[in-house]
């Protein structure tokens, strides 16, 4: 059992801190206050409400509440811990680089109270180097004489899957030019994980490792959303050609389902990232290049299929959003399209019905979007607002709920319009819909 700490209670600190907690000994500090306070809440079982959503965290938090606690006390933060992992915020900088100020001031809090030897990684997702600049700024802020070794602990877990991902990882990848710290690392890791798992490596490729998968992914979506595109224009199904070629094990399945754009806190940021970062060292990365401008025209053309059923003026329609969060099971909005095309419509004078199966995603939208009050409302129940006010239904994120709807209820609609953002719905339904007056939009799959 190690003692660790991480700093930041956001969707990655407190999933990792959750799950480290089976085995070590875990502190999770973060300045802000409310956030402390509700991991505290959960772990001593007084409430069962964070403020991220992730299937199993708070059955997990309480399963090991004796190893674990949060806090703002740094001294407290700092008492001993033999590994630290910054798990702050990364977001992109006017540029679309990645904002280290959040990492630098960790570091700085790092040197200033650490006082015993220990391993500081970045498990943020930052550009290559940046743990050269912990290092850095841990040695000119040191006030202690201990050593600390720098590296790097990408994460890959997936929001809304967080718990799973952490149980079951494909791969642990960490890097630390020092072997000393390196097979202290591993040492950690081994009480979770089989050694098979894990990828240890240098600071460098496990840094550059983190932006090649999640470009890697956002590329297939991209490569996908571009066939698609060309499928609705000579009248073929971008969903049979992703099973044809997906069946090849070469390729693989998964991350082919082509949409309205990929969205989240991650895959456009990071994307845009070392997509930044090639130019900055004279090595352009034309085809990330390419998957931003993909996933740029793949929003615009699936919100003209709306605008193009009703015209630029939207003032007396109503349009229902099954899914606002930038994927299912998620309250996070961060780069979310179906928030794009809600704020698209009203801009254009529509009212937009949103509904989503996660209660915070809909919290959350109306904290983020003050000023298009009385131009939006929102439900707890999937059907409440399908009635004879409404224009068309679009179909947000790839929730069960949405792909077998209840189509007798949708008849109420008086505007016969589904715009399936997530290409949910399968070749059989849309037969059945049609016949029923529907007209079906997708990305790739209209006809
Ligand atoms: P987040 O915004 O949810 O959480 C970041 C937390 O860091 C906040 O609670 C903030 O208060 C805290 N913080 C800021 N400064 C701090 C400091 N000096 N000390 C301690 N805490 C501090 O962010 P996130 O989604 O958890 O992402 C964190 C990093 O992990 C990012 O680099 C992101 O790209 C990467 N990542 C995210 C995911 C994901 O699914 N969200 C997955 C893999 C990697
Ligand atoms: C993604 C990666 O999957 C994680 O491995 C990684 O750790 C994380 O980014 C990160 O670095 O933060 P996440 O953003 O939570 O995880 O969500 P994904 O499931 O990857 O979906 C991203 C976006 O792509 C969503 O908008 C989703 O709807 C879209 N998507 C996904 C598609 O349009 N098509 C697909 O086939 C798959």
């Amino acid at each position: 059992m190690a003692r660790v700490t991480i700093f930041g209670a956001g969707y990655v600190g407190v999933p990792t801190g959750a799950h480290f907690a089976r085995t070590h000994r875990v502190t999770i500090y973060d300045p802000d206050n409310n956030k402390v306070e509700n991991i505290n809440k959960v772990i001593d079982n007084d409430s069962d409400s964070l403020h991220i959503h992730e299937k199993g965290l708070i059955e997990l938090l309480q399963e090991n509440h004796e190893n674990i606690v949060a806090t703002t006390d740094i001294s407290l933060a700092l008492d001993r811990p033999e590994i630290i992992f910054i798990a702050v915020g990364t977001p992109p900088n006017e540029k679309g680089r990645a904002n280290l100020k959040y990492v630098c001031a960790a570091a700085e809090q790092i040197a200033k109270n650490v006082k015993n030897d220990c391993v500081v990684l970045n498990k943020s997702t930052v550009p290559p180097g940046t743990a050269y600049l912990v290092k850095e700024i841990i040695d000119k802020h040191l006030v202690n004489d201990v050593k600390i070794s720098v590296g790097s602990c990408p994460e890959f877990l997936a929001e809304g899957t967080a718990v799973e991902d952490l149980r079951t990882p494909d791969r642990i990848v960490y890097g630390c030019d020092d072997t000393e710290a390196l097979d202290k690392v591993t040492e950690f890791f081994l009480y979770l994980h089989g050694r098979s798992t894990l990828s240890p490596m240098t600071t460098l490729s496990s840094e550059v490792t983190k932006y090649a998968a999640n470009a890697l992914l956002a590329t297939k979506i991209s490569f996908m959303n571009s066939l698609a595109i060309l499928c609705d224009a000579v009248g073929a199904n971008i969903r049979e050609v992703q099973e044809g070629v997906g069946k090849d094990t070469r390729v693989g399945r998964k991350f082919l389902n082509a949409s309205m754009g990929y969205g989240g806190s991650c895959f456009p940021k990071d994307t845009s990232a070392i997509a930044e970062y090639g130019q900055l060292f004279s090595s352009p990365l034309e085809i990330i290049e390419s998957t931003i401008l993909v996933n740029d025209k793949t929003i615009k053309y699936f919100s003209e299929k709306i605008i193009h059923a009703f015209g630029d003026d939207l003032s007396d329609k109503n349009f229902i959003i099954w899914g606002i969060g930038f994927k299912a099971r998620t309250d996070d909005l961060r780069e979310s399209k179906p928030v794009q095309v809600a704020r698209e419509l009203m801009d254009r004078g529509a009212h937009v019905h949103i509904y989503d199966t996660v209660k915070g995603a809909l919290e959350n939208f109306k904290v983020e979007n003050p000023s298009y009050e009385g131009k939006y409302s929102v439900y707890h129940e999937q059907y409440e607002m399908v009635n004879g006010n409404i224009d068309g239904l679009i179909i947000g994120n790839e929730h069960e709920k949405f792909r077998n709807p209840d189509v007798e209820k949708l008849e109420n609609m008086r505007g016969k319009y589904i715009f399936d953002g997530k290409n949910v719905l399968n070749n059989h339904l849309i037969k059945s819909l049609k016949r029923k007056g529907f007209n079906y939009r997708s990305v790739g799959k209209d006809t």
